[in-house]
């Protein structure tokens, strides 16, 4: 089956996979914690080679204290205890985001657990914690200007490969499946400029209850998709016509 080189997920719906149960919504996060470690495991192990998963926005900002500060603790036990696991798996851990606007301790983890797998050669994966696809954007188009100030860099030499080498992306190859859980058809401020071909996959299910069998699922639909990139696939190409443009166009 044909894998997407990057993988990227949307992990949604932990709140309301909570309060469906009665529960206070930080009981979803703790629930999607595992199963976002189950997941994975299971690209790992399939051969992904970048997996990119969104675990707090720039925007999550807005939300209660308590349940930014909860999923900050999380975040933290997260890495803590699965340091050692992904060195095991060969997996090699970083970030994109405003890391920056993280509490110092989580900062701490993020930076061991960056060392602690640098040198492993697997699954390449990426957290976006405190990430906003515009504020990236918006940072490179202010680093470059300011080379372009300094002289460093004339207009000119604006390409889709220095905005790309500006980006927190910078050397991860372009999305090439984003899956968004929880039914929202939406892309939340994700990869906007890395998005631009990436096949998209919506699926109702709540981060929380997504198991093995819906990835697997989700990588079926990708495999079976006809990506084009604006080109055309040499067997759909349309037979030559007898008209000439004018012909046609009259
Ligand atoms: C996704 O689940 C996790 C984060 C955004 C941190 P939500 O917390 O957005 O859950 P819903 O969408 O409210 O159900
Ligand atoms: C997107 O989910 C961010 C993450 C999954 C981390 P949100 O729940 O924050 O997105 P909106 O607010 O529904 O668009
Ligand atoms: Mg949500």
């Amino acid at each position: 089956m044909k894998l997407p080189n990057h993988l990227a997920i949307i992990m949604d719906g932990n709140g309301r996979w909570a309060q469906l149960r009665g529960q206070p919504r930080v009981f979803g996060h703790i629930k999607g914690t595992r199963i976002a470690k189950k997941i994975i495991t299971e690209c790992s192990r399939l051969g992904v080679k970048n997996l990119t998963l969104y675990a707090f926005s720039a925007e999550n900002w807005l939300r209660p204290e308590a349940e930014v500060s909860f999923l900050m603790k999380l975040l933290r036990r997260y890495l803590d205890k699965e340091s050692q696991n992904l060195v095991k798996e060969n997996i090699r851990f970083s970030i994109i985001g405003e890391v920056e606007r993280l509490p110092k301790d989580v900062i701490d983890s993020i930076q061991k657990t960056m060392r602690a797998t640098q040198e492993c050669t697997g699954l390449n994966l990426i957290f976006a914690i405190s990430y906003g696809s515009r504020q990236e954007i918006t940072r490179a188009v202010s680093a470059i200007a300011q080379k372009v100030r300094d002289g460093d860099m004339s207009p000119e030499q604006i390409n889709e490969s220095v905005i790309n080498e500006h980006l927190g992306t910078a050397g991860t190859p372009d999305p090439d499946l984003i899956i968004r859980t929880s039914g929202e058809k939406r892309i939340s401020n994700f990869l906007l400029w890395q998005a631009a071909y990436a096949e998209l996959y919506f699926c109702e299910t709540l981060w929380p209850d997504f198991t093995k069998l819906d990835l697997m699922t989700a990588l079926a639909d990708f495999a079976a998709r006809c990506r084009r990139f604006g080109g055309l696939k040499a067997e759909n190409s349309p037979p030559p016509t007898q008209y000439s443009d004018e012909q046609l166009l009259h």
